[in-house]
């Protein structure tokens, strides 16, 4: 075909030159098209991802608390996406959801994000259609908020930690996304872990050294156990809020995906590794290569600044709603809906569902919650089947509520074990609509997402 004008255009609109040809803002470009990056160790070539800017994980966006982030995300994939900014309590519009708070960015057109940030912390940026493919292949990112008054540490790492399935023969990244194995069971397990996309990533540090490490974990369904050699520290936030006091580490924690857990750690071996502890051994997630230092061991550090999050009062007496977590191969479902139609467990197999939020599949239905704004509420999380479940709640953060009814830390995804109840508080403070999910993507992909509404 000659190359006309008109042809140019049509292939440079799936490039770079979207906005200045369409005369678009001039915000700061995110594009997210495919790139490469060598994911697999050494004689193995390098994968084609799918990435912002091209790069998995995404560039580092960091601001500071309190400022407007910019991004003109352009869509050079051969999907439609939307970027979803998690754990920041946004503008509704901004959310980033498909369907619910705008239209799906189709390919070779671009969508205007511009929110403020309320908090401080840890956050993450990722694609919030089809979830599954998109984030298994790349798209994703940290999103840094620094505290006016940071502590001090000698080096502040944000760590992507994700989880790749590889083909073994040429490292690409496998296929047979949502097949039913990965929708019914734990959803998408890799073969390959990396921090930062690198299979065995190491940093230079000196003994005596305070780290701040951010850690997140961006994969679809992994669960994490995190532990630390020659490191000794602190949990100072989770899901980017201030612990207060911070947590001495002892042993390891729990890292589902989605969560984040800032640490202030010292450096106090010879030799330092991140972990992971799984049953049945445990691996190396990244190295510290430590040089000699002098330097006299710290203090516990000061607790990070609060974030102006509400206050929960009386948790006791707020209204307590259910949510039922059922599904999965193993317990059947019964009655699910999907929009209004009737079907039973056998018909939703076959459209690929096999989760359900109290007897619910998807979100063609009206809202979980109608709430009112500045309204306290507390939700129970019944996990009636035999998966974890991660349940995460957008423009909202919640505590946990313990046994004694004690308030737990602030979180936005909680970790629901098998068969066991979880209880949180939140204040519903953020007008719009937003999702309440399951995280771990394949579950959420058939069938595990809602959506409450606050006016
Ligand atoms: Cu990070 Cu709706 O999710
Ligand atoms: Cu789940």
């Amino acid at each position: 075909m000659p190359l006309t004008r008109r042809a140019l255009l049509g292939s440079l609109a799936a490039t770079t030159l979207v906005p200045a040809l369409a005369g678009a803002t001039s915000l700061p470009r995110l594009q997210a098209r495919p790139g490469r990056r060598q994911l697999a160790p050494e004689g193995y070539p390098d994968t084609e991802i799918w990435g912002y800017d091209g790069i998995a994980p995404g560039p580092v966006i960091r601001v500071a608390q309190g400022a407007r982030v910019q991004r003109q995300l352009v869509n050079a994939l051969p999907q439609a996406t939307a970027v979803h900014w998690h754990g920041i309590r946004i503008d509704n519009a901004m959310d980033g959801v498909p369907h619910l708070t705008q239209a799906a960015v189709e390919p070779g057109a671009s969508f205007d994000y511009d929110f403020t940030v309320p908090d401080a912390g840890s956050y993450w940026y990722h694609a919030h259609n089809h979830s599954s493919e998109q984030v298994a292949r790349g798209l994703h990112g940290l999103l840094i908020v620094d505290e006016a008054d940071a502590p001090d540490v000698d080096h502040d790492l944000p760590l992507a930690i994700d989880d790749w399935r590889l083909e073994r023969a040429d490292a690409s990244i496998s296929g047979g996304f949502d097949n039913m194995h990965d929708l019914s069971h734990e959803g998408r397990l890799g073969n390959l872990v990396t921090v930062n996309g690198s299979f065995d990533p190491s940093v230079k540090v000196a003994r005596g050294d305070r780290l701040r490490l951010r850690l997140a974990n961006v994969a679809n369904a992994r669960i994490f156990e995190i532990g630390l050699n020659g490191l000794e520290g602190w949990l100072v936030a989770l899901d980017g809020m201030p612990l207060e006091p911070v947590v001495p580490v002892s042993g390891s924690f729990t890292l589902a995906p989605a969560q984040r857990a800032d640490l202030i750690v010292d450096v106090t071996g010879e030799a330092a590794d991140l972990l992971s502890i799984e049953p049945g051994g445990g691996y190396g997630l990244m190295r510290f290569e430590v040089a000699p230092g002098t330097r006299a061991r710290r203090g516990t550090p000061a607790a990070l600044p609060p974030n102006p999050l509400p206050v929960i009062a009386n948790a006791a007496a707020a209204p307590l709603h259910t949510m039922r977590l059922m599904g999965g191969m193993m317990s059947g479902m019964a009655g699910g809906r999907l929009g209004s139609t009737e079907m039973n467990a056998r018909e939703l197999a076959q459209l690929g569902k096999f989760w359900a939020l109290n007897g619910q599949v998807d979100m063609g239905h009206d809202p979980f919650l109608d709430l009112s704004r500045g309204e306290t509420l507390r939700i129970a999380f019944v996990n009636e089947t035999v998966f974890p479940h991660g349940m995460h709640t957008h423009g909202h953060h919640f505590r946990t509520i313990a046994a004694d009814g004690s308030l737990g830390p602030w979180r936005d995804t909680v970790l629901v074990q098998p068969r066991e109840t979880v209880q949180i508080a939140m204040v519903a403070d953020n007008p719009g609509k937003w999702m309440l999910h399951c995280h771990m993507l394949e579950h959420a992909a058939a069938g595990m997402m809602s959506w409450f509404r606050v006016t």
